[in-house]
C-alpha cells in the first residue's frame, strides 16, 4: 500500500514524479505529495495534499528541482490530511514511506519529539530518527534509524545539505530501481518507471542504494558492493494506458479473452500440460499428500474454484486458506504438503508472511503471481506467472480468471502424473481448456444485454447470490466484485443453505442473483430459486445454455462448456454486471473507497 517514487537527473524532476505517481496512484489514493531540492533555495521543499494527484498537479506548479521523491498514499496511521501526506520533513531530513513501523511511539518518545511533529503517522518519526543520527554522514544515519525500526518500510530519503541525490532502503515493502543516460529512477513497482528503462533491479532487502544522475549504487550495511539481479521488463507499457476504455476494469475485462489464452497456451505441449519453461518440479505433483492454498480476497477465489477441480479430478485433499488467518489457526502442515500460493501483485503481505510460516515448517511451495520478481515470487520454491499482463483496475478481473486457468492446468498436470487420467483423458481435458477464450468472448460480445440487466440493480442496497457446487465459489467472487465497486451489500450463498437463516432477509427489496452451470444440481437449484420467488424476490438467472428447460427461468444464457469449466464464463457475465451497476452509478469504477491494489499492511 502507498506508492513511492523518486528521480534525479537531468531533467525537471516534478513531472517525472507526477506521472510516476499516477501510474502508482492503485496502491492508494488518500494523498499525494512531492519533495524536490531547489537549485537556488538549496533545501529539499514539500509540496502535498490530500486528495488525488491531480489535485497535487496544481498545487505543486511551482516546484522547480531535478531530483526529487514522491507518494500516494493509503492511510494507516493519522487520517486523510494535509499534514499526514508525505513527504514528511523533519530537520534537514525529508522522507517517503511505504509500510508501517510497529515500534513509533516507543520512539517517538524516546526522542522527546511529541511536540515537534506536524502529523500523526509513524512515517515522520522516521523522518525524526534519521535527523537525530545525521550528523553528516546520511548513510550511517540511516543504517542506525534503520537497526532501531521494527516492521516493514521501503524508504526514499534527501537531505538538505546533500544536493539531487536520495537514498532508498526497505525491508520487505518493495522498491524496484533502473537509470538510463537522462538519470535514475526508483519506484514501489516497474509500471511506474518502466518507460525509462526495459532492465531494472529489485533493491535487495536491508541494503541502501544511493541515486544520482550518474546511477545507482547500492551497498549492505557493512559498506560492501551488492550487484543486483537484473530483471526485463516483458510487459508492453505502451498499452497499459485505458486504450479509449472509460476505465481500466472494462479495459481488463475486454482483454480476457487474450490474456487467458496466452496463460493456457504457453504451457501447452502436444496437448498436454507443460511447466519444462519455468522448471516446475514434478515432484511437487507427485510427492504431496494434501495441498494448502493461501490468498486474499480474489486470488482466495481463484483458490476455491482450484480446491474444485483438483479434489475432484486428482483427488487429493485441498485447503483454501485465507493467508491473514493462516498461522495463528495451527495449520497442519509438513514435507507432504503442497502450498499454493496465488497473488496479482506478489507483495500481499498476508500472502508472504504464510508463504514463509509453511515454508519454515518443511511444506513445498508453489506460487501463481502475476508480477514478475515480486517477493512472493522471490520466496517461493516454484512460481507460475500469469500472463494477465499490468492489472491496473482495484477490482482484479483478468488476473483471476488467469489464474483459475493455471489451477486447470495444474490440475491436468497432475491427473497426468499420478495417473488420475489417463493421456487421451488429459488431452481431452486440455481440449475443454482450451475452449474457454471463446466462450469469453462470446459473452463479452453480448455485454449490452448484461448492460440492460443491471439496471435492475441500480437502487439495490441489498443483494444475495445463490448457487450450488462450483457455482457457490464463483458468487463468492461475484458478490466481491459487486460490493467493492457498486458499494451494495451482497453475499454470496450456497443456494441450499439460505433456508438456515439467511432466507429472513430476503424481501420483495432484495435482488437475488441465481447461478445454474452444474447439471447435475438443476433441480435442486430451481427449487431454491422458487423459494426466494415465493418471499417476493426478484430473481436474475444466468443459466448454463443446454441446461435451459421449460421450467428455468432464464435472464441470460452462458455458453455451453463442460461444467468444470463453466465458472469461467460465468464470472465474465458477473463482472460486466458489477462495472455496469458501478459505472452507472456514477461511482470511480477504478478507485473504489477505502482500497487500495496492492495490500502490504498486515
Ligand atoms: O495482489 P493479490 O492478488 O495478492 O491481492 C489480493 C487481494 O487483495 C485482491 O484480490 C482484492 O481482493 C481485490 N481488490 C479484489 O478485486
Amino acid at each position: 500500500m502507498c506508492g513511492i517514487i523518486g528521480y534525479t537527473g537531468y531533467s525537471e524532476a516534478r513531472g517525472i514524479l507526477l506521472k510516476g505517481l499516477k501510474t502508482l496512484e492503485y496502491r492508494g489514493y488518500d494523498s499525494a505529495g512531492i519533495a524536490v531540492y531547489h537549485p537556488e533555495f538549496k533545501e529539499v521543499l514539500v509540496s502535498k495534499c490530500e486528495g488525488r494527484v491531480e489535485k497535487l498537479d496544481t498545487k505543486s506548479k511551482d516546484v522547480k528541482g531535478v531530483a526529487g521523491i514522491g507518494h500516494t498514499r493509503w492511510a494507516t496511521h493519522g487520517g486523510v490530511s494535509d499534514n499526514n501526506s508525505h513527504p514528511h520533513k523533519f530537520g534537514s531530513v525529508t522522507l517517503v514511506h511505504n509500510g508501517i513501523i510497529e515500534n513509533y511511539a516507543a520512539i517517538k518518545n524516546q526522542l522527546g519529539i511529541a511536540n515537534k511533529l506536524k502529523s500523526q503517522t509513524d512515517s515522520e518519526v522516521v523522518a525524526a530518527l534519521v535527523d537525530y543520527y545525521y550528523n553528516g554522514d546520511a548513510r550511517e544515519a540511516i543504517i542506525s534509524a534503520v537497526k532501531e525500526i521494527s516492521g516493514t518500510f521501503a524508504l526514499a530519503i534527501m537531505f538538505d545539505d546533500i544536493p539531487n541525490k536520495i537514498f532508498a532502503v526497505r525491508n520487505v515493502s518493495p522498491i524496484v530501481c533502473c537509470s538510463n543516460e537522462n538519470g535514475a529512477y526508483i519506484a514501489s513497482d516497474i509500471m511506474a518507471i518502466g518507460e525509462y528503462s526495459e532492465d531494472y533491479f529489485v533493491l535487495p532487502e536491508l541494503t541502501i542504494a544511493e541515486i544520482t544522475e550518474e546511477g545507482i549504487e547500492v551497498s549492505d550495511f557493512s559498506g560492501n558492493k551488492v550487484e543486483p539481479k537484473i530483471l526485463t521488463l516483458d510487459w508492453d507499457i505502451k498499452n497499459s494506458g485505458k486504450m479509449g476504455y472509460p476505465f481500466y476494469m472494462e479495459k481488463e475485462i475486454m482483454e480476457q479473452p487474450d490474456v487467458i489464452e496466452k496463460t493456457i497456451s504457453s504451457r501447452i505441449k502436444d496437448d498436454l500440460p507443460d511447466f519444462s519453461a519455468e522448471n516446475v518440479d514434478d515432484s511437487i505433483f507427485t510427492q504431496c499428500d494434501n495441498i494448502t492454498v493461501i490468498a486474499c480476497g480474489t486470488a482466495m477465489h481463484a483458490g476455491l474454484i482450484g480446491k474444485h477441480i483438483i479434489e475432484k479430478t486428482c483427488g487429493v485433499p485441498v485447503t483454501v486458506n485465507m493467508a491473514s488467518e493462516y498461522m495463528y489457526n495451527q495449520p497442519i502442515i509438513n514435507e507432504r504438503t503442497l502450498v499454493i500460493c496465488v497473488s496479482q501483485s506478489g507483495e500481499t503481505i498476508d500472502t508472504l508472511e504464510a508463504l514463509k510460516y509453511a515454508r519454515k515448517r518443511g511444506a513445498r511451495s508453489l506460487s501463481i503471481v502475476n508480477v514478475k520478481g515480486s517477493t512472493i515470487a522471490r520466496e517461493s520454491e516454484n512460481v507460475v506467472y500469469t500472463n494477465a499482463g499490468p492489472e491496473i483496475a482495484v477490482a482484479s478481473t483478468k488476473a483471476y480468471t488467469t489464474q483459475v486457468a493455471v489451477f486447470y492446468l495444474i490440475t491436468a498436470k497432475m491427473a497426468l502424473l499420478r495417473g488420475n487420467l489417463s493421456k487421451d483423458g488429459v488431452i481431452s481435458f486440455i481440449k475443454e481448456l482450451k475452449k474457454i477464450p471463446d466462450a469469453v468472448a462470446s459473452v463479452l460480445e453480448r455485454r449490452s444485454e448484461i448492460h440492460h440487466l443491471s439496471n435492475g440493480m441500480l437502487t439495490a442496497e441489498h443483494t444475495f447470490m445463490i448457487g450450488r457446487g462450483l457455482d457457490y465459489p464463483a458468487l463468492l467472487e461475484a458478490s466481491l466484485k459487486l460490493k467493492e465497486i457498486s458499494y451494495i451489500h451482497s453475499e454470496a450463498f450456497a443456494s441450499g443453505e439460505l433456508k438456515h437463516g439467511t432466507i429472513a432477509l430476503i424481501t420483495e427489496k432484495t435482488p437475488v442473483i441465481a447461478l445454474m452451470t452444474q447439471s447435475n444440481l438443476m433441480s435442486k437449484q430451481v427449487s431454491n430459486i422458487r423459494e426466494v420467488q415465493s418471499r417476493g424476490a426478484d430473481v436474475l438467472t444466468f443459466v448454463k445454455k443446454s441446461l435451459i428447460t421449460k421450467d428455468v427461468d432464464c435472464s441470460f444464457d452462458l455458453p455451453d462448456l463442460e461444467d468444470d469449466f463453466m465458472a469461467v464464463p460465468a464470472i465474465i457475465a458477473m463482472q460486466l454486471l458489477a462495472y455496469y451497476v458501478s459505472s452507472d452509478k456514477g461511482l470511480d469504477v477504478d478507485k473504489p473507497r477505502n482500497l487500495a491494489k496492492v495490500v502490504t499492511v498486515e
